[in-house]
């Protein structure tokens, strides 16, 4: 049984790197993955030496390119399709990634572990990435984009960014901030927190400047507080994400923006939350209540002082008690 699993692993690896170079190949070689893979990211302002190093590529927009070469260089079908890398609807093959750049997805040792592909124009009918399937190698809540990459950095600087997609991933790379990772769209799992754990307990958020962005940021956040790391947020200018930001801006002002609205994770709620409620008190007592069960997680990690100041700092700005806060975040510990 063991046995077996390993040999479908290694199977999917190896397939995988099939894939992988085969759509490499594409796009540095081949007329139309030259035209329309490598004019894409030409326009997104990705440089050949990060195209590389990230292993990108691009699938021929025909319905059978990949899977007849793969067939006949004798992967199976079946092995195939466990990799996502191709479907079959009423017994008919297909490429599952026609037409997209791709963004491989490696594991901690440099092996393929599933793909991500990204469409090239806005559709209404078709997702703007199409993902890897989870298998017996791809288990997506142990994987985070760009930690194969970034994990030398991330150890270095004892500081890991988070953000939310591959090219956030990419472009900050290419700007020289290289101890990022990318939760790939999805909350953040405790086994993702792990990964980082392993090199670093200082963990700064960098979330899309949009509601889906601060909704995935705030899920993320008590389970990291409840793991004792020290979570910093940062809301990006609305409508920007990392890669834009640090593609118009540059990597200084990047930085600089960092390092001027990092924020600690009771200021950021009570900054989000005293804009939301406005004067309705049903509100207040719901955010008073939520904050304090923030803060009764930070006590498990930091020492005391800083819990101290959290209290003091949160009743002055909701304007309430400090001994019914202290009270309520007791409640919150037991
Ligand atoms: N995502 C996904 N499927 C989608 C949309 C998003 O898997 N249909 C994941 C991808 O990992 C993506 C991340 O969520 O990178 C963040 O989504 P979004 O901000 O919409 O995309 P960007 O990463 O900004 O991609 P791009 O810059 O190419 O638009
Ligand atoms: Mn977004
Ligand atoms: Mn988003
Ligand atoms: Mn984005
Ligand atoms: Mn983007």
């Amino acid at each position: 049984e063991y046995k077996q699993q390993q040999q479908i692993e290694e199977s999917l690896r190896i397939v995988n790197e099939f894939a992988a170079k085969y759509f490499e190949d594409i796009l540095h070689n081949d007329e139309e993955g030259q035209l329309i893979g490598g004019a894409y990211f030409q326009e997104r302002g990705f440089r050949n030496n990060i195209i590389e190093q990230f292993r990108l590529g691009y699938c021929l927009d025909k319905w059978d390119a990949f899977i007849t070469e793969a067939l006949a260089k004798g992967h199976t079908q079946e092995l195939l399709e466990k990799a996502g890398l191709i479907k079959v609807r009423d017994g008919r093959a297909y490429d599952n990634y026609k037409g997209r750049v791709i963004f491989p997805i490696f594991s901690n040792t440099g092996r393929i572990l599933g793909f991500g592909a990204r469409i090239l124009k806005k559709s209404e009918h078709a997702p703007k990435y199409v993902n890897s399937p989870e298998n017996e190698l791809y288990v997506k809540n142990k994987v985070l984009y760009g930690l194969y990459q970034s994990r030398q950095s991330i150890g270095k600087l004892d500081e890991c960014y988070l953000v939310e997609g591959y090219t956030d991933v990419i472009s900050l790379h290419q700007g020289g901030v290289t101890n990022v990772v990318s939760s790939s769209g999805t909350s953040l799992t405790e086994g993702q927190l792990k990964l980082i754990s392993n090199l670093t307990k200082n963990l700064t958020i960098l979330y899309d400047g949009d509601a889906a962005g601060i909704k995935a940021a705030m899920r993320g956040l008590d389970m990291a507080l409840s793991e004792s790391f020290n979570v910093k947020l940062v809301l990006l200018p609305d409508g920007e994400d990392p890669d834009s930001f640090v593609q118009k801006k540059g990597a200084d002002a990047f930085n600089k923006f960092i390092e001027e609205n990092k924020q600690d994770v009771i200021r950021f709620r009570l900054g989000l939350g005293l804009k939301e409620i406005g004067n309705d008190p049903v509100k207040k007592s719901h955010l008073v209540n939520e904050i304090a069960e923030t803060i009764s997680k930070i006590n498990k990690t930091e020492d005391f002082s800083i819990q101290a100041d959290y209290i003091k700092e949160s009743a002055r700005q909701l304007d309430i008690d400090e001994s019914g806060l202290i009270n309520l975040v007791n409640k919150f510990i037991r």
